[in-house]
Formats: C-alpha cells, structure tokens, sequence
C-alpha cells in the first residue's frame, strides 16, 4: 500500500481513475450475471469482491490521494463496491430459489402412488405358544416328536386300547379318510384324520428305546361346528415319559413347572379322577387360576372372570400310560412306568390371554396375530 499523501499535491492513482473503477464494476457485474450455478458464483464471487479482487486492492490505494481526491474516490469506489455485492446478493437469491424449485420437481415423492411391498405378517400366536410350551419341556430334557395328521386308525385308536366299539371312538367324533382308489365304505378306510396327539406317543415308544421323554405339539381333528367355542381342527401338545420308577408324583411335578412357566411362580395343580382308555389311573388336570390364585371360589365380593369364579382352570387330561399301550408298544410294563398329559393350546391360549372367539384364531386375519407380535 503506498504511504499516506501528506502533501496536497495531486496525485494520480491509475486504479482510482473513474473510468477505471466503472470498469472494474462493469467487469464484475458482468460475471456475477453470467454466473450459471451456485458453484460459479462462489467463484466470481472470491475474484470479485474477496479480499484480492481488484476493486479491494484499488480500495487500499485511497490512503495515497490528497484528501479532496480521497473523498471523491471513496464515495465512487463504496458506490461501485456496493452495487457489486448488492448483484451478487440478488444473483445468490435467483440461483437459490432456482435450484429449490429444481430440488422440489426432482425430489418429488408421489404418495398417491401404491405401495408395492409386501407388509411383514406375523407369526400365529398358536404356533409361538406351542413353541413356548416345547421349550419348557425341551429345558427340562424332552425331545419335540411329531407323527402324521392322516393317521392309521390302529394308531389313532387301537394301540391305545380304544376298542372298535370302545365308546371313546365316539366320544370323539372322527374325520375318516378314504382310501384312494378303493371304494370301500369311508368308515372302514382304517385312514383317519388324527383325533389326538396320542398316537404319537405310540409311534414314540415303537421307534425309541427307553427311557423316553418326548412332547408332540400338532395339529387335531373331530367333527365338531366351528363356532366360539369349538374348532373341527386344533392344536394338541402331549407329553410322555416312559422310565423306570416314573409315578403321579413326577407327573404332577412336570406339570407344575409347566404351568409356573408359563403362568408365573406359587400356582399349584391339582388332579381329579377322569378316565381315559390309554391311562390308568387317568385324571383332570387343574390349574389354580393365576388371576385371582384361588380367591374368587366361595367369595362373591371378589368374582374372576378367568377362571368363572372356580379358583381353577382346566387344563388337560393325563395318568399314568396304560400298561396294555406300554405291551401294544413293545415296552415291558414290569420294568418301566410312564406318564402322558394331553391338552389343546387354543383354549390356553383363550385363557391365557382372554381371546374370546375360537374363530378368530382359525380365520387367518393379520389383525388379530399382529398384537401377538413377531416373536419367533
Ligand atoms: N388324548 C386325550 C384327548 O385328546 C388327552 C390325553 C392325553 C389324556 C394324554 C391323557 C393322557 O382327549
């Protein structure tokens, strides 16, 4: 920068000249109007108005003129420098707006569109309390058996010591199959559609050595009216334990941990007589309500809707495994004992979680599993 002019003489500075100072205006209105995009203008903009562009260093030489000539120049150079940033701004201010309005047209998301992707499902509760119940068991040492839906009636019926006019076959209404191209009358196909789980336990002890510790969850089938309370096809879950020594008491102890399991500590089980063609003795097995743990029986101020008031809930049927099974299964009725429970998880599940409907369970609408949610 040259040294303050402390004389009066004139001085002439060949920047601050006027025609010199509009040139320098001119050439950077002229870049600022010809910049295309964002980027250029942060370029004419460090070449014009940055600290080295010419109009600054022209700026710095003021201090050199005489102060009239000072005055004079001051006053242009401010108005040049002023009408460059004063273009640039409306320049930034065009370019901007131009490229928000691009943004918004390339950008542009259209929600009326329909959405293509396929929604998650979820999994059915029945399947993932059947899985809950296997792993308790599986934690214990069980082993998970399955045996076919279709199923020969001697194994449905027969090898569990239900007689052909056992009034059990009635009981339970079956589904006959037929057999494929024969054109025997379907009742006596021998196919049935499984009524229980029970013939897996036979399948078990025909395949494994004991002991045996097996649950089988599946799928069952009677001809029963779909309604609130009944489906033609459920789900089962049986255990069985064949060992040696096994008696009620390990039975009622296995159930137990089930139902504390499942249903949280300090419920009790308890066993009232039944019978069953494939257990001896057979039983009933109760659970104490985990709602009101028994306080609602006998007490009218404290009513529980889970358990109607009784203080238990019915869970399933069980005993000790018919001697005649055991023989009919290849296992030597001397030597080993066994235990089996049976029960349906479309009534656990009605309890467990106050589903009211069967039909719901049956009709496959994602809104009533989704609340389930997606445990696997
Ligand atoms: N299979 C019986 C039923 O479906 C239930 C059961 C299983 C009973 C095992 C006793 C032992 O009704």
């Amino acid at each position: 920068m040259s040294a303050p002019n402390k004389s009066y003489d004139p001085v002439e500075v060949e920047a601050l000249k006027p025609e010199e100072i509009e040139r320098m205006r001119d050439e950077a209105l002229a870049a600022v109007a010809a910049a295309a995009d964002l980027d250029a203008l942060r370029e004419v903009k460090a070449a014009h108005a940055g600290d080295r562009s010419p109009l600054a260093l022209a700026n710095r030489e003021i201090g050199a003129l005489p102060p009239q000539a000072k005055a004079e120049a001051g006053k242009r150079m401010g108005m040049a420098r002023g009408a460059v940033n004063k273009a640039f701004a409306a320049r930034q201010a065009e370019l901007e707006a131009e490229r928000d309005a691009r943004v918004l047209v390339e950008e542009a998301v259209d929600v009326t569109l329909p959405y293509d992707r396929t929604p998650a499902g979820a999994r059915h509760p029945i399947t993932t309390l059947s899985e809950r119940i296997e792993d308790v068991f599986v934690a214990m040492g069980y082993e998970v058996a399955e045996g076919p839906e279709v199923e020969a009636e001697w194994f449905n019926f027969d090898a569990l010591n239900i007689a052909q006019d056992h009034p059990a076959r009635a009981m339970q209404d079956t589904l006959f199959v037929q057999a494929p191209g024969k054109k025997a009358k379907e009742a006596e196909s021998g196919v049935v559609l499984r009524t229980h789980t029970s013939p897996v336990q036979v399948r078990t002890m025909l395949d494994r050595e004991p002991p045996v510790y097996v649950i089988c969850p599946g799928r069952v089938y009677r001809m029963d009216e779909l309604d609130a309370t009944h489906t033609p096809v459920f789900t089962q879950v049986e255990l069985l334990a064949i060992d040696e020594g096994l008696t009620m008491a390990d039975l009622k102890g296995t159930i137990e941990h089930m139902v504390r399991s499942l249903f949280g500590e300090g419920l009790t089980t308890r066993l009232r007589p039944n019978y069953f063609p494939f257990t001896e003795p057979s039983a009933e097995l109760d659970m104490q309500c985990y709602v009101c743990r028994g306080e609602s029986a006998g007490n009218p101020d404290r009513p529980c809707r889970t358990c109607s008031s009784e203080g238990w809930i019915e869970l399933g049927g069980c005993g000790m495994v018919n001697p005649r099974v055991l023989t009919a299964a290849g296992i030597d009725p001397e030597k080993y004992s066994g235990f089996a429970f049976g029960f349906g998880i479309e009534r656990l599940l009605m309890f467990r979680h106050s589903v009211e409907d069967m039909r719901d369970m049956v009709e496959g609408d994602v809104r009533f599993t989704r609340p389930f949610g997606m445990e696997i």
